[in-house]
């Protein structure tokens, strides 16, 4: 389902190319933000001139290059933070390595929330269907809202996250692209993590037929062809 209302907007921010998005539903004026990162005053203007209200914030993964907003955005707002159950264990496993604050999860923990793959949140009246897409990170996660995938760094235009990072796993990556998002329907609206390569927009089928990393029969080659074999 698709509501035209539904507003999605798309920032490009940090020197990353991060790509932050919010998803507004018209009827409630609740919004989500899609990996609060590097400017949460540019994030927080933007939720202003929609008219909008923060009521959610959906974490494809916790790599700081997509979370280091979240504490100043808690300061902000009292969001409600989904994070996927295995990310959340990893993170707490990993925190020294990534310099996470944990004292700041731990006095924010009624915000957050774990989820696992097939959950939904409502965004308002916005459905968001969680898919955990483990590979680029133990907890990776792909939210749906009807015809629009925001995929963080599992699946980017023509390419796909890395999986050589400590928590990464090539075999879970091949298992997330060709098990679980290519299942997904073709008209599906791509919205991913980074603004990686020369498109700004895409859809699913699109990387179904051209992604090289949507195009390997096996787990076992996709290892191999990462390098981890
Ligand atoms: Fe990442």
């Amino acid at each position: 389902m698709n509501s035209p209302g539904w507003i999605i907007q798309q920032l490009e921010l940090g020197p990353m190319m991060n790509l932050v998005y919010l998803l507004g539903c018209p009827e409630t004026g609740i919004a989500a933000v899609v990996d609060p990162a590097w400017d949460v005053e540019s994030i927080l203007r933007a939720v202003r001139q929609q008219d909008l209200r923060i009521g959610h914030i959906l974490v494809t993964h916790a790599h700081p290059d997509h979370v280091n907003g979240l504490e100043e955005m808690l300061e902000a707002t009292d969001a409600a933070v989904w994070v996927n159950a295995e990310e959340m264990t990893y993170t707490r496993n990993m925190a020294r390595i990534y310099q996470i604050p944990l004292d700041f999860l731990d006095r924010r923990a009624q915000n957050f929330h774990s989820v696992s793959d097939g959950e939904q949140i409502m965004v308002g009246n916005i459905p968001v269907l969680c898919i955990h897409t483990p590979g680029h990170s133990p907890g990776s996660q792909c939210f749906l809202a009807g015809r629009h995938l925001f995929s963080g760094d599992t699946l980017f235009f023509g390419a796909c996250g890395r999986v050589d990072l400590p928590g990464s796993d090539p075999s879970r990556m091949w298992h997330s692209l060709n098990r679980k998002l290519k299942i997904l329907e073709d008209d599906i609206i791509l919205h991913p993590g980074h603004s990686y390569g020369d498109r700004s927009t895409s859809t699913l089928g699109e990387q179904k037929r051209n992604n090289p990393y949507m195009q390997i029969d096996s787990a076992e080659s996709f290892v191999r062809a990462m390098g981890a074999g």
